[in-house]
């Protein structure tokens, strides 16, 4: 092969190479030319028929030839990878300058709230928090809290039944009872129960399902006068200082005397408005001095210890605490109610 005929095959191979526009065509143009049965593998494999002195200057030329369209194949090759590479990096571009999205965050519900406002309360006063069961014995529910069977004060508390012995409890008034049991007879107790209780009730103020707090304590020389200023510390605590108390004599088998606690309005401050029913207050909740027979009937002497109890509802003082009109709304999971807290 003459020296133009070489020149002629290397730039034929260098225009092919140039014309290549992907990386299939460039290792195409490479098997065409370097591979092992490619145009210059050829003339190097027919170097042997040469006389032995031609054979090193015809393969050095033919070697030049190869070594010049591998450079070009190879910068060819690196060429393409690289705008392949800046192709992909433009397509999966992030804009890393946009703000962030924030994760939605959930709120507390207001039950939870309320309840943790009375209980930080009632901590700091040294009361235990206790817990008792929902599915409840007739005799926690109501045998140990002087209500014996065919009282007639059972029928206030509109009972789910399972059997005739076990029921949904419908107050968290059973937990005295059992804490009291727990104890040493005659020994102090300081104790709040929160906790869910059920009664056959549905309305806009009333849920079959609801919360309340108890409240329990028994020591010696325990009076009335502990308990109202119990309440009237606790209560202006949650409704603000402002706020006005009021004890109505009332009925409850468990305690004696018994007491219904009422509120200044927080709507309208006692002037009278549709919350309070133009009579400036709210029922807020009940109490009384523990009855002698539940002291007894849960292995206390009255003749040494006295005590004072009280229950409330958390969702109607979450009501009057946010202005809450209809008590589902606790119930309904709406989360344009709940974000409002
Ligand atoms: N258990 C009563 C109720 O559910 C409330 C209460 C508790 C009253 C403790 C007095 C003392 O209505």
């Amino acid at each position: 092969m003459t020296q133009e005929e070489l020149q002629a095959l290397q730039s034929e191979a260098i225009a092919q190479v140039e014309q290549a526009t992907t990386i299939q065509a460039v290792q195409g143009v490479r098997v065409t030319y370097l591979g092992k049965k490619g145009k210059v593998t050829s003339l190097l494999k027919g170097l042997g028929k040469l006389p032995k002195e031609e054979r090193p200057a015809a393969g050095a030329k033919i070697n030049e030839v190869r070594v010049a369209v591998e450079k070009v194949l190879q910068d060819k090759q690196t060429a393409l990878e690289e705008a392949a590479l800046a192709a992909k990096l433009q397509e999966e571009q992030i804009d890393i300058t946009l703000p962030g999205r924030k994760a939605p965050q959930g709120h507390i519900h207001p039950l939870t709230k309320v309840n943790e406002l009375i209980q930080d309360f009632f901590m700091k006063m040294g009361y235990t928090v206790e817990e008792g069961p929902e599915i409840e014995t007739d005799y926690f529910n109501f045998e140990c809290l002087n209500l014996p069977k065919e009282h007639p004060a059972r029928d206030m508390q509109d009972s789910f039944y399972i059997t005739d012995n076990i029921l949904l409890r419908t107050h968290t008034s059973p937990v005295q009872a059992r804490t009291l049991q727990k104890h040493e007879p005659n020994s102090p107790v300081r104790m709040i129960a929160p906790g869910k209780v059920y009664r056959w009730d549905y309305d806009a103020t009333h849920s079959p399902v609801f919360h309340q707090v108890e409240g329990l304590i028994v020591d010696k020389d325990i009076t009335f006068a502990d308990l109202k200023g119990t309440l009237e510390l606790f209560l202006r605590h949650i409704f603000g200082e402002e706020t006005k108390l009021r004890f109505r004599t009332s009925y409850f088998p468990f305690t004696e005397p018994s007491a219904e606690v009422d509120i200044s309005c927080v709507m309208c401050g006692g002037e009278g408005c549709r919350v309070c029913s133009h009579t400036g207050w709210l029922e807020i909740l009940g109490c009384g001095m523990v009855h002698p027979n539940v002291l007894k009937l849960n292995g206390y002497d009255p003749d040494k210890v006295q005590g004072f109890a009280f229950g409330m509802g958390v969702e109607r003082i979450a009501m009057l605490l946010y202005g809450i009109g209809d008590l589902r709304l606790f119930f309904e999971d709406d989360v344009r109610f709940l974000q409002q807290f």
